[in-house]
């Protein structure tokens, strides 16, 4: 996982820091309906797993210590947490007794503070920094002993109900199983986002039953405790309810994704960033994107991507680490970890693999495979190419069909071809082997041996022509008619096709090196 940036639409300002601060965040629960062997805090959502975006949102509020309960799948939250959020600490919940006991144990776990406890639940991923700021202020504003994040919902079900008194202040929260048929009708729901003051936090803490339908402690139920003891507790609702969303099953997680989709979509469009078709654009929240740069259709931006300004992406890219230069093109390709430079060329149909590194104005073409290479300025590998462990300088020229022979087998080594050089087509660069500055290759060579600067290096065989084997080898056939008939009208003058051609280099672009006259053979 990359480091957790800021972004325009995500809110993450930073702000003045009034109290001590506890963030914890309750990652323990299995998540059943998941149906998966990955615990569910850990599934990917465009760039974060959901328990990253959790911390994310929690992250401005520069919170003295983070702690998560981990649970189910301990080992890799733990792991995952250790790379994706190192400051924050982990306690473990071994029973899943319930949400209130998950806080109870988290607070157990570090020095007791004053201050305010923020706690989030591990499957609230779209939720925004502003809006856990906005909670937490309001809540240290009030005065509250504690505050709940509400939101107003079209369909409440399986969460707990807001139940305020006629006066429509918070009562309690309920959660919908124990729950009576008139609460149930409620639609103002739980986040399961919360600000508590510490000390009174911890000491209905204390209190809690298990007289409930699940025979858990519920952390809901320190509302009611507040109330009953007469300290001032306070609902804070949500803006915009699809941030409360939680994530239960794969379709409620799709459902998720395609939100979050369209609100980072919207939000680099709003930053001067053209999306052609935002319903086939998935961006991840980690990328950056330059002002004027276009995103065409079926395009996926992933990781710590960045893309230039006024370069052009897709349509049917996907991009993963992978920095993109200003005013670059990149058509119907899938690069991973490379670097593509200003005003460069990549496609359609392009594969780099991490590390393959294109300097400004270079072009890597259709159907060719780049890894752990540098392209220099300027360089063409337009056509059908596999390059590996190269340095190609700049301007120089690859044939169609030249493959970089990188691995023999059980070691890779590496070929310098060097600047403005020219490759012709069908040539194998058997590494490691250099071709120097401005030298040509003859195409259709296994080059071996260095090329000097300025050589020619070739290692063709003459080409041969037996007469008339055709008539005889293959008789009946319909060449054999053709031949037959070409040659009844009058041969052809055949030494023009044999022997040296062109290098071959695409692009029309001919040379012809005099590397030895065609035979024939009769
Ligand atoms: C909880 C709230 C509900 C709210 C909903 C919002 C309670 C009792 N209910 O219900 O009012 O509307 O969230 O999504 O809190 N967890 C632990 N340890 C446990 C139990 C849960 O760490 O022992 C974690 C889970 O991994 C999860 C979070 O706490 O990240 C919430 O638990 P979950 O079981 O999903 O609670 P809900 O039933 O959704
Ligand atoms: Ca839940």
């Amino acid at each position: 996982m990359r480091p957790q940036t800021a972004h325009p639409f995500d809110g993450s300002s930073l702000v003045s820091q009034p109290r001590a601060r506890t963030v914890v965040v309750l990652a323990a629960g299995e998540g059943k309906r998941m149906k998966s062997a990955l615990p569910k805090v850990l599934h990917p959502l465009l760039g974060r797993t959901l328990v990253g975006h959790v911390l994310a949102a929690a992250e401005p509020l520069a919170a003295e210590q983070t702690v998560v309960v981990v649970g189910h799948g301990a080992d890799r939250v733990t792991a995952h947490l250790a790379e994706v959020a190192p400051s924050a600490g982990t306690v473990l919940q071994a029973e899943q007794l319930g949400t209130g006991h998950a806080v109870r144990v988290a607070l157990e776990s570090v020095p007791e503070r004053a201050g305010t406890v923020v706690v989030i639940n591990g499957d609230v991923p779209l939720l925004r920094a502003d809006t856990v700021r906005a909670l937490v202020e309001a809540h240290e504003a009030a005065g509250a002993a504690g505050t709940v994040l509400a939101a107003e919902v079209a369909d409440p079900t399986g969460l707990g109900r807001i139940v305020r008194d006629e006066a429509g202040r918070l009562e309690q929260i309920v959660e919908e199983r124990d729950a009576t048929p008139v609460q149930r009708a409620v639609r103002e729901i739980n986040a399961g986002i919360y600000a508590f003051d510490a000390g009174r936090l911890r000491a209905a803490l204390g209190k809690l039953s298990t007289d409930n339908d699940q025979g858990e402690e519920y952390l809901t139920d320190v509302f009611g405790l507040l109330v009953g003891a007469g300290e001032p507790v306070a609902v804070h609702v949500a803006a915009d309810a699809t941030e409360t969303l939680g994530c239960n099953d794969r379709v409620e997680l799709a459902g998720l994704r395609r939100l979050l989709a369209d609100r980072i979509n919207d939000g680099w469009m709003r930053s001067g960033v053209t999306i052609l078709d935002p319903a086939s654009t998935w961006i991840d929240v980690t990328v950056t994107l330059e002002r004027d740069a276009v995103v065409d259709q079926n395009t996926q931006l992933q990781g710590s991507t960045t893309v230039g300004a006024e370069a052009t992406v897709g349509p049917d890219v996907t991009l993963v680490d992978t920095v993109v230069g200003a005013g670059a093109t990149v058509l119907r390709a899938h690069a991973v970890g490379a670097e593509i430079g200003p005003g460069a060329s990549v496609g359609p149909y392009a594969y780099l693999r991490p590390e393959a590194t294109l300097r400004e104005k270079a072009k890597v073409g259709t159907f060719v495979e780049v890894k752990k290479s540098e392209i220099g300025a300027g360089a063409k590998v337009p056509h059908l190419s596999y390059v590996g462990d190269a340095t190609i300088g700049a301007r120089a020229n690859i044939g169609a069909a030249t493959i970089f022979v990188n691995y023999d087998g059980v070691a890779k080594h590496h070929t310098t071809v060097g600047e403005a050089a020219f490759v012709g087509c069908d040539t194998s660069l058997i590494a490691p082997v250099e071709v120097g500055a401005g030298a040509y290759v003859a195409a259709g060579s296994a080059i071996t041996q260095d090329v000097p600067p300025g050589a020619l290096g070739v290692t063709r065989a003459p080409q041969r022509a037996i007469d008339n084997w055709v008539l005889r080898r293959r008789a009946g056939t319909r060449s054999a008619e053709a031949a037959r008939a070409a040659l009844a009208t009058g041969r052809p003058e055949s030494g023009d096709a044999a022997g040296a051609g062109p290098t071959g280099a695409a692009g029309g672009e001919s040379a012809h090196p005099d590397t030895g006259s065609g035979g024939r053979d009769s």
